[in-house]
């Protein structure tokens, strides 16, 4: 066994000069001044200037994140591959598209998509920065390879696509245009779009992105016991935490994963982790609600993803084997059980509320 045990930590401080007990890190029980790295989560979504928050948008939203009529046949949704019950992914390596039934690892179908669902918990706050400005921050960009500039930019995409959601029988060219028809044909969404958009004829593509990305910036989760930690309260770490949080930045991961989201959100070119696809930095935070882990779905727990790191040479202190459990609770810091999570109990279209994931 290669594990640390606590009670000797402040020996290890003392003895440990790189290498003891199978770590690669020196044990460093001290605080530091983590705020050049790290800041808290803001505590409310945030929102762009040209989609300001109201409450009629973000329950319109909600209802076209659940209602299977922006898919082709009418059975996906965008919670077949984005559920609160996996943390706002899906808890599989590959999601299942328009022809699936069921929900999470237990979803069966034959159209998969070819990388990994990430969660959508703290959309809001993509790409942001030590040094954003909070007043004039725009998220962004999305999906591993940032080819979405903005969040309602981005949820036009799965609606578009013939696997996730779109399927062969209607041409992409035609899938906004019939999906608008679908919603103008009832008339509480033509309602819900006029009050949400203070305008008539208020159906169109741009507003359903809008209305999607205002829901989904809904879905945060600030004050884990990390955030609180920054903020000053230094109790509520363990000693364990702390040496992962210091073997953290000491082994170089703070480089790429740093800030609110413990996340740069850049691709790093020539810096792949897993084969040779550079893929941009995703976040940390919730990772015990969105295994498995990586864009190829590839690590099955969060030990699994730690593992990936051993003996890189391009960090600053290679880690190693001892080093994963001190990590892996320091990121356990970053979890919180008290996310939004709430369903429609119906819908405006009177499909049933997510499709076929029951
Ligand atoms: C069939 C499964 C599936 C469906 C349905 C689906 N998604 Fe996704 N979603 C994915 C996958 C896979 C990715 C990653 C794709 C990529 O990066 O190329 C993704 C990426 C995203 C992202 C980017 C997150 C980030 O951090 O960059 C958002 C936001 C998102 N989806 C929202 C939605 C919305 C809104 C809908 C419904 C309109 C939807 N998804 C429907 C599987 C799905
Ligand atoms: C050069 C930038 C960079 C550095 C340094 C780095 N990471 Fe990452 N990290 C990434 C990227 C990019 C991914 C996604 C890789 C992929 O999916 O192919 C990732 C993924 C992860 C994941 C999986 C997250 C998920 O939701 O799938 C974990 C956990 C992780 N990193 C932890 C660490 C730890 C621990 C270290 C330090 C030992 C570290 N990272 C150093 C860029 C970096």
């Amino acid at each position: 066994m290669k594990k640390l045990i606590i009670g000797s930590l402040s020996f290890l401080l003392v003895a440990c000069g790189g290498g003891g007990e199978g770590g690669n890190i020196t044990v460093d029980t001290g605080f530091r001044d983590y705020n050049e790295l790290f800041v808290p989560l803001p505590e409310n979504a945030l929102y762009p200037a040209d989609n300001p928050y109201n409450a009629v948008k973000e329950r319109l939203g909600e209802f076209l994140f659940w209602d299977p009529i922006l898919s082709g046949n009418k059975t996906t949704s965008c919670a077949s591959c984005h559920h609160p019950d996996f943390g706002w992914a899906d808890g599989r390596r590959f999601s299942i598209g328009h022809d699936g039934v069921g929900a999470g690892p237990n979803r069966l179908g034959s159209q998969v998509t070819d990388i990994h669902s990430p969660t959508i918990m703290n959309v809001a706050f993509t790409g942001l920065t030590i040094n954003s400005q909070l007043s004039s921050f725009v998220s962004g960009g999305y999906f591993w390879d940032l080819r979405a500039d903005t969040l309602r930019e981005q949820a036009l995409g799965p609606i578009q696509n013939s696997i996730e959601m779109l399927g062969d029988e209607i041409p992409v060219a035609d899938a906004l245009p019939i999906m608008v028809e679908r919603l103008k044909a009832i008339p509480e969404y033509v309602e819900l779009f006029e009050q949400a958009f203070s305008s008539e004829n208020a159906i169109t593509p741009e507003n359903i992105g809008k209305a999607l990305a205002t829901f989904q910036r809904k879905i945060i989760s600030p004050n884990t016991r990390l955030d609180q930690f920054i903020n000053g309260n230094t109790n509520v770490l363990t000693q364990q935490e702390i040496v992962g949080l210091n073997k953290f930045i000491d082994g170089g991961c703070a480089r790429c994963h740093s800030g609110p989201m413990l996340s740069d959100n850049q691709i790093h070119n020539d810096e792949a982790i897993i084969n040779d696809e550079v893929v941009r930095t995703p976040t940390l935070r919730n990772l015990s609600h969105t295994a498995p882990y990586m864009h190829d779905g590839s690590r099955a727990t969060l030990i699994d993803a730690i593992a990936t790191y051993e003996g890189r040479d391009d960090l600053e202190t290679p880690i190693g084997e001892g080093d994963f459990a001190d990590i892996a609770a320091f990121l356990n810091t970053l979890n919180t059980n008290s996310f939004y999570r709430g369903k429609p109990e119906r819908l405006p279209s009177g499909l049933t509320v997510g499709g076929s994931i029951n």
